[in-house]
């Protein structure tokens, strides 16, 4: 199935396909959804969009729907829409391939979602890293023109380019950046749909949101229901790393399997299916459906990407390189963060290398429980999260 990109499977070894054109988009019914929404009350468009149960693809799983009612609901002031192609978590590609191979299906959402808001303005930051996701951008806005209705809405619309830090992708540090300021998070609430940027109703949506959108839109939500598009970013130890359009509820065995499998001679081991911030599912589980609800019964959840870990490298290293990550990322704001994340890299520190012993085991976990739901946004939360579930399969060593 592809809904969203042109084909079901993009390889980002596969080395740089050119950007879909107008032309084609609109050949598999692109711009339809747009056409569709714009003669529709703005509510109504709202409403397709809720019941089609669409969640947000950032991460957070927000539904989009009642993201949008929010910012609706507040009258006689500007609303903006901002639009986050960040993706700065290591192992998610699914946004700049989005970005850089169907630029059309993000504007196409994009479209609809200024016309469901009656956005003032539409700001649209980009990952400066992505050159080839913003020029196929550029080039796709620029032919805008031909398409009904579509000139009021770009004539609104911003790209910024921006030099990206992890922590930039958080919403409320986004919009900080977008108004000039550090690339910090703030406290919510307020939150972005009440209080955004310039201080007015913002919705903050992901790329891969949006082009869910556009198809959700060229059909109904019934459709989107049945059919339930998705990308996922397949990284780590397998033959093919890419990104793969699956509806939600596909196998995790079976993505792996058309991911190529693991390394010749090698044989999975652990599967992080929510990326740097969700617990490992391991292979018993292989069979588990990738969607919110399935995975929470395992102890996990969907994320930026799904990692494949083999027997190649060990899951402890792959621990070391997360909390690594985090330490680095940390963006300065809260005490706590900065220590937290070095503290939790440093004791997972012996796992790159070797089993933990059982002291150094009970270290991590008590200072996981210590860092829990601290901090003002769920960076060290995360941290804390991932260390607490992975470091129980990292002992036996005396
Ligand atoms: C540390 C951190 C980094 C994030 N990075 C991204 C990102 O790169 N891209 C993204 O879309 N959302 C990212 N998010 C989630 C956003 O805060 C927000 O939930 C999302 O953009 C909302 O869009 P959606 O409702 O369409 O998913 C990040 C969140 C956190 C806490």
């Amino acid at each position: 199935m592809a809904f969203m990109l042109p084909s079901a499977e993009m390889q980002i070894a596969g080395g740089s396909a050119a950007p879909e054109t107008l032309e084609h988009y609109r050949a598999r019914g692109g711009y339809g959804g747009f056409q569709r929404a714009r003669a529709m009350e703005p509510d109504a468009v709202v409403a397709d969009v809720e019941a089609a149960g669409l969640l947000g693809r950032g991460g957070a799983g927000f539904p989009t729907g009642a993201k949008w009612r929010l910012v609706r609901a507040t009258e006689g002031t500007a609303r903006y829409l901002v639009v986050n192609g960040a993706e700065g978590e290591p192992g998610s590609m699914k946004d700049r391939v989005l970005m850089a191979r169907a630029p059309h299906a993000v504007l196409e959402g994009l479209l609809i979602a200024a016309h469901a808001l009656a956005a003032t303005q539409v700001l649209f930051y980009v990952n400066d890293e992505f050159q080839d996701a913003l020029s196929a951008l550029r080039e796709a806005v620029a032919t805008l023109g031909a398409v009904p209705g579509a000139a009021e809405w770009a004539s609104r619309l911003v790209l910024v380019p921006e030099t990206h830090v992890y922590i930039a992708g958080e919403e409320t540090a986004l919009i900080s950046v977008l108004m000039h300021q550090a690339a910090q998070p703030w406290h919510k609430p307020p939150y972005p749909s009440d209080r955004g940027y310039q201080g007015c109703p913002t919705a903050v949506n992901n790329v891969e949101t949006l082009a869910a959108v556009a198809v959700l839109m060229q059909h109904d939500p019934r459709w989107f229901q049945a059919e339930r598009p998705a990308l996922f970013s397949v990284s780590g130890d397998v033959a093919a790393p890419g990104v793969y359009e699956r509806p939600l509820g596909y196998r995790l065995d079976q993505l792996l399997a058309d991911a190529g499998g693991p390394p010749p001679g090698h044989a999975f081991t652990a599967v992080l299916p929510g990326g740097y911030s969700m617990p490992p599912v391991f292979p018993a589980q292989f069979g588990v459906a990738l969607e919110p609800g399935a995975l929470r019964a395992l102890g996990s959840g969907l994320g930026a990407s799904i990692i494949a870990v083999a027997s190649n490298r060990t899951l402890g290293a792959v621990a070391h390189d997360i909390l690594a990550f985090f330490a680095r990322e940390s963006c300065g704001k809260c005490p706590v963060c900065v220590k937290g994340s070095q503290h939790l890299a440093e004791a997972l520190g012996p796992a790159a290398s070797a089993a933990l012993s059982p002291d150094q085991l009970a270290g991590v976990l008590a200072l996981a429980a210590k860092y829990r739901k601290k901090g003002i946004c769920s960076f060290l939360d995360s941290a804390a999260h991932v260390a607490e579930a992975i470091t129980p399969h990292l002992g036996v060593a005396r």
